[in-house]
Order: C-alpha cells, then structure tokens, then sequence
C-alpha cells in the first residue's frame, strides 16, 4: 500500500495523499479530529468530514489546561472507548492528540495526519508525546505509538520558508547522526529545490524517517541508545527557554554547529567531516550566531541538568553519518561552549 516505514508496536509511517490513504487505513470506527485553527483555514477539506476538536497555537497550548479542554470536549461529544483520534498538524498538535488518545478512558486508538515538515521527521514519529511544565518542555507524557503517521509532501506547500527550513534543521541532524548518504544528498541539493521537487522531498524524509525508526525499534523508551535523536538538543532546548527569537528547528541549528563545534576541539571529529557539517548548515541558511548571552544559555543548561543528575550526556559527531556519547560535567561543557 503505496511507500510506507515501519517504525515498533505495529506502528506505519505512509507517504503519499493523505485522502487516499486515509480511505485505506482508517479503521471503520467513529472518527474525532483533533487540529487546530491554522489547519482549519489551510487544509479543511481534510478535516471538514470529521467531527473535529480545534486547539489553539503556539508552544503554551502544550499545557495540562488544553489537554482538560480537549478531555471534556470529548466527553461532551459523548466519546467513548470505541472512538479513532486523528491528530491532524504539527508537532503541537501530534503531542497533544498523541497523550489524549493514550489517556482518554485509559487509551483509544490513534493515527496522525503531519502537516509540517519538524512533524513528518521528528514529532509525529516515534511514539513520544508530552506536554510542558513550569518552562520545562515535554516533561509530562507517555511513549504510545500511534496505528499510522502519514506524511503528504503537498500538504507541506503551505508552509513558510522558515516552518520549512525548521523542519531542515532535523533532517541535516538526522543525516549527521546516522545517514551519510543522506547528508551526501542534501549537500547536493538546493532549499529552493526542495520546496520545488515533492519525490525529491519524499525521498529525504522517506530517508530521515528510516534512521529515526531503526533507532527507536532498538530503544523505543530511551534508555540509551534513542538519546543520539537529541544530537545538538541540549543547547537547542536551552535556546528556546532563554528566548523566543527562534523556532525549534532555528536552535537546533546552533546547538548542531556547537556540537560540531566541541567534537572537533575535542578530536573526535575530523577537521573535513566538520567543516562539511558547517558547510551545510550554512548552505541551508541557518544562523549559527547564538540568540542571546552565553552565560543565558549556561543558566539553562545548568537548570536542565538539575533534573537529570549531575552528569551532562551529550551527543557529539564522530564521523558524517556517526555520533558518539559523551557524560560531562558541566564545567567541562563550560569549557567547550
Ligand atoms: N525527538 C527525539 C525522539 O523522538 O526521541
């Protein structure tokens, strides 16, 4: 049925039209739509001929407020163990119809419709969802993997350059941690070319999306080795609590050159496989200049670790295609950054 991935617990990611494969895949139940505001205006034929449950945007709907929102809607509609939740959007919207699938009545089943390019690499795949508390991203969830994830490259002419770019931000990580033929493609490619070519894209998430499955069938509750997926996410995670001035995908840019960065003062990364990954951070249009004062960034990354113990694991490059995992302390990241 058309390209599709396998990714654990019987879960699929398909690339193709998302009408007509939803056709084919959605189980013959009663089917609720959880989406949001954007969606409605830019894709309503996909949702129109559901009931749907809209929430609202921006990362602070990723809060216990919409989750009880979304619950008592659901009751409202008389929902019960028997519905099919069809999370249509990005990773916002995946995360949260992802954790309100898993919990209403203690789980209903659940499929994903992504409509932004972050989503189609990273957020919709995977089986990870959560919501923020007190600053802290994602610190409430579970790992529950949606029956299918489908990934409809039109669906992604929509979006800006810069929810596009973001989205490129995931897909040159993913290359540099795992798929060096990938990374080969997207040194010769061009952004423009990307937004232009839909087989071309399809090719490089089908790509992205195959490194991420393989890694989450070997570990899919991150006990080790899914750790590599948050290669430069430390400082990323760090940008965006310091400041809103960049989108995810824009902080992970700066956290993959700093990686880069301190893997090749420390030699474990060849001076030619880092200038390639600087290369194509740049090619890519990314600004790698950090958005706010060092110390700003030191601050958080001292506030995450807090919570995870003393030691830092940090993800570096070893190779184009490779990483390796390092514990440091922090005053030993201090020194790199
Ligand atoms: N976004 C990282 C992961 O899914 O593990």
């Amino acid at each position: 049925m058309g390209k599709h991935i396998e990714v654990v617990g019987g879960s699929s990611v398909y690339m193709g039209s998302a009408k007509e494969l939803l056709e084919k895949i959605l189980p013959n139940k009663r089917v609720i739509v959880i989406s949001d505001a954007n969606i409605d205006r830019t894709h309503r034929d996909l949702i129109a001929p559901y009931e749907h449950i809209l929430i609202g945007l921006g990362e602070q709907v990723k809060s216990f407020a919409t989750l009880e929102e979304v619950y008592r809607q659901l009751i409202n509609m008389g929902a019960d163990r028997s519905v099919f939740i069809l999370g249509v959007g990005g990773g916002i919207v995946t995360d949260i119809a992802g954790f309100v699938a898993s919990t209403y009545m203690r789980g209903v089943e659940f499929g994903f419709i992504t409509t932004t390019l972050l989503g189609s690499v990273d957020a919709s795949v995977g089986g990870k969802n959560g919501v923020n508390v007190g600053g802290f991203k994602n610190m409430v969830g579970v790992f529950s993997q949606p029956k299918f994830v489908i990934c409809d490259t039109s669906l992604l002419h929509s979006l800006s350059d810069r929810e596009f770019k973001a989205g490129m931000a995931e897909v040159i990580k993913t290359a540099i941690l795992g798929d060096a033929e990938l990374f080969e493609i997207l040194e010769k490619t061009s952004f423009k070319e990307l937004r232009k070519d839909d087989s071309l894209l399809e090719d490089i998430i089908t790509r992205a999306v195959a490194v991420k499955a393989a890694v989450v069938a070997e570990d899919e509750r991150e006990k080790g080795r899914r750790r590599i997926l948050n290669l430069g996410h430390t400082m990323a995670h760090a940008i965006e609590k310091s400041t809103s001035k960049m989108n995810h995908g824009e902080a992970v840019a700066v956290g993959l050159y700093y990686i880069t960065q301190s893997a090749l003062s420390q030699q474990i990364l060849s001076e030619e496989d880092a200038g390639r990954i600087f290369d194509l951070i740049e090619q890519y249009g990314f600004n790698t200049t950090l958005p706010v004062e060092r110390k700003q960034i030191l601050k958080a990354i001292e506030g995450d670790k807090k919570r995870s113990g003393d030691a830092l694991h940090l993800i570096l490059p070893s190779a184009i295609g490779s990483v390796t995992d390092r514990l440091l302390t922090f005053e030993e990241l201090k020194s790199i950054l």
